[in-house]
């Protein structure tokens, strides 16, 4: 089964919403997947989604239901395939940490968004409602591009 580890700061705002739509994607796809979410810091650890991440993917039909934030650990390296880090100060953290043998595994999650190549899911927690919207928005694309490739391989 392949598996797919979204990462950002907190691991509160970004990468749960990314682990929502994922889920609900990837079901919707049929696909069989092992999805988690975790921080490269750990302010929040064992807490729910942040409650404005939650309304907005609500809203748009995905659950947070039992998603509560951790922090990566070692050897999260070893169990997923993908690792997806939501901007740029997450990827270098995340490369910071890989053994050389996962590095390969470690990308930004808008590599798989058409158009967003090389670009950041901006950090939506000191903004307004805008803000989280942008982050689905950008979520949605990069999770339909990654299914699709899932779907190819
Ligand atoms: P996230 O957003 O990385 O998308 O979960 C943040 C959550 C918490 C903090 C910063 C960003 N914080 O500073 O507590």
């Amino acid at each position: 089964m392949p598996s797919v580890l979204f990462v950002c700061l907190g691991n509160i705002c970004r990468s749960p919403t990314a682990e929502a739509v994922f889920r609900h994607k990837a079901a919707q796809a049929g696909l069989d997947i092992n999805i988690d979410s975790a921080g490269t810091h750990g302010y929040h650890i064992g807490k729910a989604p942040d409650k404005r991440s939650q309304a907005a993917g609500v809203e748009r039909g995905y659950s947070f239901k039992g998603i509560a934030c951790r922090k990566v650990a070692d050897d999260d390296f070893d169990k997923f395939d993908y690792i997806l880090a939501m901007d740029s100060s997450n990827l270098a953290n995340l490369l910071e940490k890989a053994p050389d043998a996962q590095r390969h595994k470690v990308k930004l999650m808008l590599d798989f968004a058409p158009g967003h190549e090389g670009q950041e899911v901006p950090d939506p927690y000191y903004g307004g409602k805008k803000g989280f919207e942008l982050v689905l928005d950008l979520i949605e694309s990069a999770s339909d591009g990654l299914i699709k490739q899932l779907q190819a391989s």
